[in-house]
């Protein structure tokens, strides 16, 4: 019986072996022991994996692969985070940890950390540009299938992937977020042979999310009309998104009400009204010239009646609210922290965004307006996380950390409070802030964002 069982043990490891010699999809790779010094003298050890393709046709040598780490006491259950360093929608190569972002913070808490490169719209291999949209995304995609398929095989729990990602990262983690399994992008992976697996997340962290990239020119020129040296030019794209938000049927989370181009400013509104009432809180000061009003808040004080003696409050004991907001001067002062972009900030031909739609030759391509060919159409859609967080087929991840820094000019803040809301009106755990006194960046606050990725698992 022993000897019958030994012999089993022998010819299935020897099978599984073969497997894994077969299937170049298989995790072999040889760990690495490696060491981080974080800022406050702690040293972090822990096991990298590097170079693993995660595709079986691979077209670019240099960023179709993917960097693996673990962290010493990681197990099976351990929370993974997946970071991507796409910027400018340009390729990124598979790093390692960084002290100065969440990757050294994640691996300090714990959590195993995975940093996929990934084509994008400078990257050509014999002089072919491979890495236009919808490239770069698939090879995210194919990343995380190659988590799930070598599960077992891994440390980590690939049913717990925290994306992350800083502005065209940031829209790279939503559409990770938003997209996973769905019908469209299938061919698309099977050709480029990602292992056959489910592609879905648990949570999606966004800075700054450059996305909705066919609504993007629209809501810049909304938001910014009254900044612009001839606000008439700006008026007509205004317009459009008008009708943009009338048509997307999204409802204000905190009563249910429809939100239409009417009362959307208002609604804009409380995000910066919310983000200055925290960093008064905090003990901020925020000046008057940047258009928000403020009550004062008194308590009563025992005794006291109507007529009776005025008694004066130490500052502790009073609180200052806002109550609202002059957008126009508030903008102003955006604009004066960081010149807008120009018009149209997003469908120029000079942008990332016109580049990661242009073709193999690297000659870009408008993606808005009429004419689009039907093909590019499709892969604009493909970008585009606000098509499929409503959709059944795509399985949408069930938690949602959106940062859009509250002087952040790259894209318009209703990019950010429209993906947000449509989420948290679609039933997703969404944490949503416009960060005072923040521009375009990303992994900040690490305290926060890591309480709260503690606070999902
Ligand atoms: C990024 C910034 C932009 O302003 C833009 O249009 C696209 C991408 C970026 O930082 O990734």
């Amino acid at each position: 019986m022993r000897r019958f069982f030994l012999m089993a043990l022998a010819v299935f490891s020897a099978m599984s072996s073969a497997q894994a010699k077969t299937d170049p999809l298989a995790f072999t790779a040889q760990g690495r022991q490696m060491e981080l010094e974080l800022p406050d003298g702690q040293t972090v050890r822990y096991t990298a994996y590097t170079g693993i393709r995660y595709v079986t046709n691979v077209e670019d040598t240099t960023y179709q692969t993917l960097n693996f780490f673990v962290p010493e006491r990681a197990t099976q259950q351990t929370p993974i985070l997946l970071r991507t360093y796409v910027g400018g929608y340009m390729a990124a190569e598979a790093r390692h940890p960084s002290v100065g972002d969440a990757t050294g913070r994640a691996l300090a808490e714990g959590l195993c950390v995975c940093i996929p490169g990934s084509r994008g719209n400078n990257s050509a291999q014999g002089g072919r540009y491979t890495g236009k949209a919808p490239n770069g995304l698939l090879d995210l995609k194919a990343a995380v299938r190659y988590l799930r398929y070598n599960d077992k095989h891994m440390a980590g729990s690939a049913e717990r992937i925290v994306t992350d990602g800083t502005s065209a990262g940031g829209a790279m983690s939503a559409l990770l977020g938003a997209t996973a399994n769905h019908p469209d992008y299938e061919p698309l992976l099977a050709r480029m042979g990602a292992a056959k697996a489910r592609d879905h997340v648990y949570a999606s962290v966004c800075y700054c999310p450059i996305t909705d990239l066919d609504h993007a020119d629209m809501a810049y020129e909304w938001l910014y009309q009254n900044q612009r040296k001839d606000p008439e030019a700006a008026r007509a794209a205004a317009r459009s998104f008008d009708r943009y938000i009338d048509g997307l049927g999204l409802r204000n989370p905190r009563n249910g009400e429809p939100l239409t181009h009417e009362n959307y400013m208002d609604y804009l509104k409380t995000y910066l009204m919310a983000s200055a009432q925290r960093f008064v809180e905090e003990g901020g000061e925020v000046p008057d010239s940047l258009g928000f009003s403020f009550a004062l808040y008194m308590p009563p004080t025992p005794g006291q009646r109507p007529g009776g003696p005025r008694r004066i409050r130490a500052k502790a004991q009073r609180t200052e609210t806002v109550v609202d907001v002059d957008l126009e001067v508030y903008l102003a002062y955006v604009a004066v922290r960081t010149p807008l972009k120009g018009i149209p900030a997003f469908d120029n031909l000079d942008s990332p965004e016109c580049s990661v739609f242009g073709d193999e030759e690297d000659n870009p391509a408008h993606f808005t307006g009429s004419g689009l060919s039907q093909d590019l159409q499709h892969r604009v859609r493909l970008m585009n996380p606000m098509n499929y967080i409503a959709d059944p087929k795509a399985t949408v991840a069930p938690h949602w950390y959106i940062r859009h820094g509250a002087v952040d000019r790259d894209t318009s803040f209703p990019i950010s409070v429209n993906l947000a809301t449509k989420l948290m009106n679609t039933g997703r755990n969404v944490d949503f802030r416009l960060p005072w006194n923040r521009p375009h960046r990303g992994d900040y606050n690490l305290d926060d964002l890591f309480r709260w990725i503690h606070s999902i698992m």
